[in-house]
């Protein structure tokens, strides 16, 4: 596996591929990487000759008060992971790569109203961050095919409405949620959790799945909303939202509505901050 930094040799390396005839397949991370990264890994090598991935914690995407500092940065391990899981090419920029003009500086992607809701309402600017710089990895590798995590709902949501809006000449592919035998979702935050924490965060999930149990049997939307909420603030969560929306689009459904449907959790234990989903069919 290869590892670059800068843009040329990036370009370089796919110049080569593509005057091969090979398809290109991205799969972006900021790092710290861990099975469900590397689950989207697989999914991408089953679809294309060629994978690149890239680690680049993202300062854009990150508000004032939020853990960009501290984030886990671990590029040794990362590329020793990629390379036994069957990645052909880690690139892994300087921030000057990718913002020439300095972090927040330049030009930048507004993806409206998916964007609003949710992880935007609580974390403002944050989509704006990750699409700016999903379009210009797009802009820089230029994949046929790029995998992100369902864990990450919403910012899927936000990538696959960029890249239809903008006409991006890639297949946006979700991976399925990768967890813990006890259920929790692998995410890199979970090493933030104390000991005393990793035991209650499990309650994310069996809440979801509570939900999807009682939304089947005809429950009202909202009664479920705050049954989910109460259960996780008497276990000690400090919940951002509990919510139940429309899978395609996150907007509210209407009562009648039973399927196509996604519930979401953003919930603190401490100053960990973990999110969730489970789609109800
Ligand atoms: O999901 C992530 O790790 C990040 O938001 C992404 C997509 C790599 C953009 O920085």
């Amino acid at each position: 596996m290869q590892t670059v930094q800068d843009l040329p040799a990036l370009r370089a390396a796919i110049r080569g591929w593509r005057s091969q005839g090979q398809t290109v397949g991205l799969v972006p991370t900021m790092g710290n990487l861990h099975a469900g990264h590397y689950s989207l890994l697989k999914l991408a090598r089953a679809r294309v000759d060629r994978v690149v991935a890239s680690v680049f914690v993202n300062p854009t995407q990150f508000g004032p008060n939020e853990d960009f500092e501290r984030y886990p940065r671990t590029l040794a391990q990362d590329q020793a992971g990629l390379a036994e899981n069957g990645c052909d090419l880690l690139f892994a920029p300087e921030v000057a790569t990718m913002y020439p003009f300095g972090a927040g500086q330049g030009a930048s992607i507004r993806v409206p109203q998916v964007t609003e809701t949710l992880e935007g309402a609580h974390r403002p600017g944050h989509f704006d961050g990750v699409a700016t710089v999903v379009c210009k990895l797009f802009n820089m590798v230029q994949p046929d095919v790029a995998v992100f995590g369902q864990k990450d709902f919403q910012q899927l949501k936000v990538i696959e409405r960029m890249v239809r809006d903008l006409a991006l000449p890639v297949m946006v592919v979700g991976a399925p949620t990768q967890r813990a035998d006890d259920g929790l979702a692998l995410s890199s935050r979970n090493q933030y959790l104390s000991a005393e924490q990793r035991a209650l965060a499990p309650q994310i999930h069996a809440t979801l799945l509570q939900m999807r149990e009682l939304v089947g049997k005809g429950h009202a939307r909202h009664i479920v909303e705050e049954v989910a909420q109460s259960k996780l603030e008497r276990a000690g969560f400090v919940p951002d939202y509990v919510a139940i929306r429309r899978a395609e689009d996150l907007a509210e459904p209407d009562a009648s509505e039973r399927t196509g449907l996604v519930a979401l959790i953003a919930a603190r234990l401490g100053t960990t901050r973990l999110i969730d989903n489970l789609q109800f069919d």
